[in-house]
């Protein structure tokens, strides 16, 4: 049994077939909005105030490095953050280890911030996130000069020691990765001249949106299919008033939960719908899904909807290798409406899932297989043949392995099982959906 499967204080959780889901509900702020909107306040000069932001683990890890780099974090009576910034190239050196938990998204970002100013500090973080690899980022961070001692395999825990001033570099990225992106833009925030990063494939653009809603000055073009962006250093970045809106990969779940249970007929307020995060609803319509926008409208510079849903038949797909990085969270629950489709769906070119808070693809594989489903996997995706719409058999135990999203995945599998499912870990979740449970209870779900 890997180490990854157990921890102390696992929360195991049952559960079972439910009855129709109706009713209207919210999910948390975006994850990856809120980490942005914290780590931009921090470097702006004045006061910015953040409404809606998730209060998750893995913002709160950040929200906690920032703080011990001197940028004040507050909660006020009223919900909303208040950061006083340091103002760009104004980080200070941190007393401790910054502990990034479960979060791949603090590390890399973080260690972007670092690598251009005079600190030295060590990232830390659990077992989950200290199997992951960082050399994507170690590399083009030395390149703008910071330097790195990381553990065997480029992994945590490190040490980085930044350097002011940094180097621009132009990078074009090796792995299509919103994450390595945000670390060279927000290195090159305090690197004096333009740093570019080129990217073949598109990833969401949170980053790029925010850096310019601060004052950022920050082009993008596009030539020949690939994005090239580009910041000016050493930029003065003015306070903001952000409003974040709901997390569409975590509406991802109360969403096929609806369109899976029979009678089901729900709303989801709020969702966010940047073009470069709603894969999923696409390729759901496609397969079949009844899925309507009700309302779309703006909300801090990122469009956001309503989005109702009801329950209807699924099926199979083959999944475009291009609309990946649109839904690269939503491939475990996809694999869960897949194993209700009538027909074979096919997902390729997924190996960045093997590199997520767990391997998403084995994970989801071995978890399915137990509950019941006919799934064949590949180097770098799932064939899933579906039930045409029969309840799976259930009455298993999955391994979660500290992530969130497997836990989420199997607990919506589990309201369309004969037998009921157990998960043997909950803990994960409250690093990016704390309150799912209380979400899926007002829907109706017996959990
Ligand atoms: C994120 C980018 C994605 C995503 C992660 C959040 C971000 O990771 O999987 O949950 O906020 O930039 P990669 O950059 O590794 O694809």
């Amino acid at each position: 049994m890997s180490t990854l499967t157990s921890q102390a204080n696992a929360r195991p959780a049952r559960f079972g077939a439910s009855g129709p889901l109706r009713g209207r509900v919210r999910v948390p702020g975006d994850k990856s909005i809120s980490h942005r909107s914290l780590i931009l306040s921090a470097l702006a000069v004045g006061e910015s105030r953040v409404e809606g932001l998730l209060e998750g683990e893995d913002v709160l890890a950040t929200a906690a490095a920032l703080r011990a780099m001197g940028a004040g974090i507050t909660r006020g009576a009223d919900h909303a953050w208040h950061i006083r910034g340091v103002g760009v190239g104004g980080l200070l050196q941190p007393r401790s280890a910054l502990d990034m938990g479960n979060s791949g998204t603090s590390a890399r970002l973080l260690m972007g911030l670092v690598a251009s100013h005079s600190i030295t500090c060590a990232f830390t973080g659990d077992l989950s996130l200290s199997t992951r690899p960082m050399e994507r980022v170690i590399l083009p961070l030395s390149l703008m000069g910071a330097e790195f001692t990381a553990s065997p395999g480029g992994r945590l825990p490190l040490m980085i020691r930044g350097l002011c001033p940094a180097v621009p570099i132009d990078y074009r990225l090796p792995v299509a990765s919103a994450q390595v992106k945000s670390a060279i833009l927000l290195a090159g925030l305090n690197t004096p001249g333009i740093t570019r990063v080129i990217e073949p494939v598109a990833t969401r653009d949170h980053s790029e949106r925010m850096l310019r809603g601060f004052g950022a000055d920050l082009t993008v073009e596009e030539t020949g299919g690939e994005r090239i962006i580009a910041i000016r250093g050493e930029a003065e970045l003015t306070p903001q008033h952000i409003v974040v809106p709901g997390d569409p990969s975590s509406a991802a779940f109360p969403i096929v939960a609806a369109l899976l249970v029979p009678g089901s007929d729900i709303i989801v307020e709020n969702v966010g719908l940047n073009p470069t995060r709603a894969g999923l609803i696409e390729i759901l319509r496609a397969m079949g899904g009844d899925i309507t926008l009700i309302d779309p409208r703006e909300v801090g510079g990122e469009p956001v909807a309503d989005i109702r849903v009801r329950s209807s038949a699924l099926n199979g797909i083959d999944v475009p290798l291009e609309i990946a990085p649109a839904m690269i969270d939503e491939f475990p629950i996809l694999f869960v409406a897949a194993a209700l489709a009538r027909g074979r769906t096919v997902t390729r070119g997924l190996e960045e899932l093997r590199l997520k808070e767990s391997d998403r693809i084995s994970t989801m594989a071995e978890g399915l297989r137990a509950i019941g489903a006919r799934i064949e996997e590949t180097a770098d995706g799932l064939i899933v043949e579906g039930t045409g719409g029969e309840r799976l058999a259930g009455g298993a135990t999955v391994a979660t392995r500290l992530d969130h999203r497997i836990a989420m995945s199997f607990a919506v599998a589990g309201l369309v099982t004969e037998a009921d499912v157990t998960i043997d870990d909950m803990a994960p979740v409250d690093t990016s959906f704390p309150g799912f449970v209380d979400v899926m209870r007002m829907l109706g779900v017996d959990a």
